[in-house]
């Protein structure tokens, strides 16, 4: 080792310690809705979230992408999905998917330079054909979770049937130790062991991607029991329990931060990756209640997501920052808490600085998503006040309530089905009519007109990589100790020219 070397390790060590950088615990939910938490719904128990809202701040203009995978991928690498070929939801099994491309690395490794250690528990999503597009390969020190979307059972951790692959990890190790535990509980477990060995002297970033409360409908019955046995429309009871099931973990990580010592100077975000899912298809007993639609709908329903942000250095608490977000601007915003900069290749606008002291969002416009593939063919935009859907709007367009509201006249239960197609429009005033009732498009043409030519302008700038369907795969699986797992070497490289040998990785 040079006197060179020593000197910089020396100089490393002093800008990592000496500053407090926050840690940073970035909790996703998978497919909680706008009514799913208790400070919306009396009926739900999420008391601990609603604790980080009134010790933090509630956005009630944060945006997510319409679906689970393309707001995992826009979260993590600050760009807009359809520029990676990650705009639909079924991208996650695309073996191509986010190839490692040195244009640009996810935030993950982004925060590592920058003195953080790296933690993600739970549920990737984002691509597992070969050990570079995993959790470790992209810049995450320990992993502990799902590389799939979700599984035949929280117990099992196996895909499609009981003999499907087992899909629960320990870094690159399938932990068939965790087999008939429930899946929010390990992930509890893991946060509270993170915590508590986390290292004074070096900040860490969890990213918490919870798989709840996604079907399979399935929790230990002692969560209905203790907190939800009141909620009478059945679905909805056991919604409630997967809800209170995360809630406690986020509860369970708070008092570990605090009994550490460094809950004040931690970060917290909660958030969802799309609305909640609802209609007959989808019986979930998930409600976005007043918002219009749900998961793979473009309007409110799907995309308007329940955020809390608890952070150090906050201005105002315990209230609403109106300031519009949207899911790449996490990225320039984390880096920046972390102390770092946006790089060039991200989308997002850093709103860190305007977080922090309840100013007013530098974000005026916004896409929303654009999705080019066949089943949903749709985009929609804001600007300002306005919001143009172009296409298909989605699955189920209507407004879903609570039986209780509807028992109890508050609110009536209007579902719609819709199949328009790419040359469909609608407007809506969201100032006016956040419930998406009235659409303008016939009577604001110029406003319609306006728009489309803003969406032009973005693709010209961001430019569409189509969609490209996953490759079938006979290799998804592989063998450890006898026990069918999940493969994370299934690349063939004959197949692609840009396409190393994972054997050989
Ligand atoms: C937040 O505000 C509500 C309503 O004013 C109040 O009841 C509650 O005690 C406040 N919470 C905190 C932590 O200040
Ligand atoms: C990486 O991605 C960027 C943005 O999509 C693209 O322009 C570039 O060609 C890619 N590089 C490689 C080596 O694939
Ligand atoms: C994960 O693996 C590491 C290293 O082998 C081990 O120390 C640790 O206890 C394991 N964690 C779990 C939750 O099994």
């Amino acid at each position: 080792m040079t006197w060179t070397t020593v000197t910089l390790l020396v100089l490393c060590g002093v800008a990592v310690t000496s500053g407090a950088k926050p840690n940073i615990i970035f909790a996703m939910l998978d497919d909680a809705g706008w009514y799913d938490f208790q400070s919306h719904d009396p009926l739900m128990a999420t008391p601990r979230i609603d604790q980080l809202r009134q010790e933090g701040l509630f956005l009630d203009n944060s945006y997510v992408l319409p679906m689970c995978a393309p707001t995992r991928a826009a979260l993590l690498t600050g760009r807009y999905p359809h520029t990676m070929g990650a705009q639909d939801g079924n991208a996650a099994g695309t073996k191509k998917l986010f190839w490692p491309n040195e244009t640009f690395s996810m935030l993950p490794g982004e925060l590592k330079g920058l003195g953080y250690k790296t933690h993600m528990l739970g549920k990737w999503h984002l691509g597992f054909c070969h050990p570079s597009v995993t959790p470790l390969g992209r810049g995450f020190d320990t992993f502990h979770g799902m590389l799939l979307g979700s599984h035949l059972s929280y117990y099992t951790h196996t895909k499609g049937n009981a003999n499907g692959p087992y899909d629960w990890w320990n870094n690159t190790q399938p932990d068939l130790d965790a087999k008939d535990t429930y899946n929010t509980e390990l992930i509890n477990d893991a946060m509270v062991d993170i915590v508590q060995q986390s290292q004074a002297d070096q900040p860490f970033f969890v990213y918490m991607a919870f798989a709840a409360p996604h079907g399979p409908f399935e929790v230990p019955q002692h969560y209905v029991d203790t907190y939800c046995s009141h909620v009478t429309e059945p679905a909805r009871r056991i919604h409630c329990a997967m809800m209170a099931a995360v809630d406690e973990g986020i509860g369970r990580m708070i008092d570990a931060l605090k009994a550490k010592g460094i809950y004040d100077n931690t970060a917290i975000v909660v958030t969802s990756d799309n609305g909640g899912p609802v209609g007959s298809s989808n019986p979930s007993g998930s409600y976005n209640y007043p918002l219009r639609g749900g998961k793979k709908t473009v309007y409110e329903g799907g995309t308007r997501a329940y955020t809390v942000v608890k952070a150090p250095g906050l201005t105002v608490t315990n209230a609403t920052w109106s300031g519009m977000i949207n899911a790449v601007d996490w990225m320039p915003t984390l880096l920046h808490m972390a102390g770092g900069n946006a790089k060039d290749w991200m989308h997002g606008i850093n709103a860190w600085n305007k977080i922090k002291k309840f100013g007013v969002s530098a974000r005026k416009e916004m896409l929303y998503t654009y999705d080019d593939y066949f089943k949903f063919n749709h985009c929609a935009y804001r600007m300002g006040r306005w919001k143009l859907i172009q296409g298909r709007p989605g699955f189920h367009q209507g407004w879903y309530v609570p039986q209780n509201l509807v028992d109890a006249g508050v609110a009536e239960n209007t579902p719609l089905a819709g199949n328009q197609d790419f040359t469909h429009f609608e407007l809506y005033n969201l100032h006016k009519d956040p419930e998406e009732r009235k659409d303008l498009a016939a009577k604001k043409l110029e406003i319609v007109q306006e728009i489309v030519g803003k969406i032009e302008a973005l693709l010209d700038l961001y430019p569409l990589q189509p969609f490209v369907e996953s490759e079938q795969s006979d290799s998804w699986t592989t063998s450890v100790d006898g026990v069918k797992v999940l493969s994370t070497c299934w690349c063939h490289p004959e197949n692609s020219a840009d396409t190393p040998d994972c054997t050989a990785a």
